[in-house]
């Protein structure tokens, strides 16, 4: 579960990103988060996972209080959450395998079970022939799919997707929003930005629409465009 309470992010050059927002997200939910370029929608996924610090109200993720947190706790957060960033961040001179063996070492994951859970996620997002490819030899998509594998191997309850079809074709960008339902159905829960507005409309979720820095519609089966429901 993950609770804001009246968030507030003033960033040092004194913008104000995000002016009180709060909201609740259940266990095995699916939520988009849209808005105008500049609304906060980032913002708030970075205060999220204590990328950025908060500046005023709280936000308590799986039991972790991101005002209270230390930072050597971070590491543990990030193990509940899952992040796929638009800009991908694979290690270039490591392959598929090694990206996500890496991912699991660096919260130290037992060697036990590192082979069957990188296995797993490659079978789930579709990967396992890629296993050996560095990330050069995979196209945009397939790139984005490790992403997501990366961000799901250490089982997370929560995957938080800044913008993951940002740099995708419509096609690409519809496979990887079914393979995030699917991986919802799988129990873990969603938080994804994006500008895919046909995507949005087509999906039947809950979506968050975000305006300079406030939530001005939430809506359960929403669309995109908020005012026409
Ligand atoms: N590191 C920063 N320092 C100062 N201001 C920032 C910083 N990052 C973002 N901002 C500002 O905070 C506001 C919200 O930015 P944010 O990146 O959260 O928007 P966004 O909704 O994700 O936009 P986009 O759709 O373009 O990605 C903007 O006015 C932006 O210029
Ligand atoms: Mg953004």
């Amino acid at each position: 579960m993950i609770r804001f309470t009246n968030v507030k992010k003033t960033y040092d050059n004194g913008t104000k990103a995000v002016n009180g927002i709060s909201m609740l997200i259940s266990n095995g939910e699916f939520v988009f988060l849209v808005g105008p370029s500049g609304s906060g929608k980032s913002t708030i996924l970075k205060m999220l996972t204590g990328e950025e610090p908060i500046t005023s109200g709280s936000i308590v993720a799986d039991g972790f209080d991101l005002i209270r947190i230390k930072a050597n706790r971070i590491p543990y957060l990030r193990r509940k959450l899952g992040v796929v960033f638009q800009d991908i961040r694979l290690i270039e001179k490591k392959t598929v395998e090694e990206n996500l063996e890496f991912a699991l070492r660096v919260v130290s994951a037992p060697q036990d079970g590192i082979d069957a859970r990188v296995d797993y996620v490659l079978d789930l997002v579709g990967l396992t022939d890629k296993k050996q490819c560095y990330p050069r030899e995979l196209s945009g998509g397939e790139q984005q799919r490790v992403a997501i594998a990366r961000a799901l191997v250490n089982n997370p309850s929560t995957i938080i997707a800044d913008e993951p079809t940002g740099n995708l074709d419509p096609e690409r960008s519809l496979d990887i929003m079914l393979l995030l339902e699917r991986i919802n159905k799988l129990g873990t829960t969603i938080l994804v930005v994006t500008h895919e507005q046909r995507l949005v409309d087509q999906f039947n979720k809950r979506v968050v629409y975000l305006e300079e820095g406030r939530i001005v519609s939430d809506q359960e089966n929403g669309c995109y465009d908020y005012e026409k429901k």
